[in-house]
């Protein structure tokens, strides 16, 4: 089976579980994941909003615009990459996931990066940084590339702000363009030097 597939598969399971999975209550509440899916690089935000549940397309609404835009302008193409979210529904009034809503989803997000086997792992916000880098603040590790050990393999993860935190202010904005345009850079360097670590 391809990876298109699978995650089509994948994303079919969830559908027929709505109604059980924590904020859905039909299938079309389940907001897929959506790119490349050759790609090296895999986007993780939190969970879709009004816009991407409306489309059943994650980060289309005010920050997806942002986060699509900067990628382009930093010399990462969207057609190159694979988005997805930590939680795939929609929580109401765009509050924060709770841990138990992260919990359901987290054997499909696991089955989502098993199937991709993506490179390096974009965090976007503290919510899907906490999946690998539990025990650290977004504003001390921001930009910096770590390599991790997930499901006894190597993944190299790149913390990010949330572009719905740069909206909101200048300093995150030019931190989160920052980050972003060591995308490629990173990528280079991961395939020259696999087996050290960077900080
Ligand atoms: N914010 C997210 O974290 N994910 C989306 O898909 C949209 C907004």
């Amino acid at each position: 089976m391809t990876k298109c597939q699978q995650l089509d598969r994948l994303y079919a399971e969830m559908e027929s579980l709505a109604g059980t999975l924590p904020l859905t209550k039909q299938p079309t509440d389940i907001i897929p994941g959506e790119g490349n899916t050759e790609a090296r690089v895999l986007l993780i935000g939190e969970a879709p909003g009004y816009h991407e549940h409306q489309q059943r397309r994650p980060f289309v609404g005010r920050s997806g615009q942002l986060l699509r835009t900067v990628l382009e302008e930093a010399g990462t193409s969207v057609a190159s990459v694979y988005i997805s979210n930590i939680v795939k529904a929609r929580p109401p009034e765009n509050r924060d996931p709770t841990p138990a809503e992260i919990a359901a989803y987290k054997p499909y997000l696991d089955q989502e990066i098993e199937i991709l086997s993506p490179q390096l792992v974009v965090t976007l916000g503290r919510f899907s940084m906490a999946k690998f880098l539990p025990k650290v603040k977004i504003s001390a590790v921001h930009g910096n590339t770590h390599r991790v050990t997930w499901n006894d393999q190597t993944l190299y993860v790149l913390p990010q702000y949330h572009p719905a935190a740069a909206l909101r202010g200048t300093r995150v904005m030019e931190a989160f363009k920052a980050d972003i345009a060591k995308i490629p850079a990173v990528l280079s360097w991961i395939q020259t030097a696999p087996a050290q670590k960077r900080e």
